[in-house]
């Protein structure tokens, strides 16, 4: 499934970079940014970077799972890895529109 249709990026892909992060340091907050960075892409229109995000925050929870940590772990983390994405789309929100408000 293409997740990004700019660059046509399949969800595989960014699972597999996703994973290859986690592998380095299991409890970094990866954002869509150091994503496409890593695949040497560059957000376009950056209309898949909530759909990224899912796959983002899906894949960290998944490996940890996989590796058994423990819950009362793998529960803040997740919300961390959520509220940082939120945080730095809702400042990319602003900054648009913004963008949009002075074309006008
Ligand atoms: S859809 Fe990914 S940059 Fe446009």
């Amino acid at each position: 499934m293409i997740v990004c249709s700019c660059n046509v990026i399949a969800r595989q892909q960014i699972e597999a970079v996703v994973t290859e992060f986690l592998e380095r340091d299991e409890w970094q907050l990866i954002t869509a940014g150091m994503v496409y960075h890593a695949m040497h892409k560059r957000g376009k229109c950056c209309s898949c970077f909530p759909r990224v995000i899912d796959v983002i925050v899906r894949v960290s929870e998944e490996f940890h799972r996989r590796r058994q940590t423990p819950e009362a772990e793998i529960v803040p983390f997740v919300a961390r890895l959520r509220s940082e994405h939120e945080r730095c789309e809702t400042a990319r929100a602003l900054a648009r529109e913004r963008r949009l408000r002075r074309a006008a």
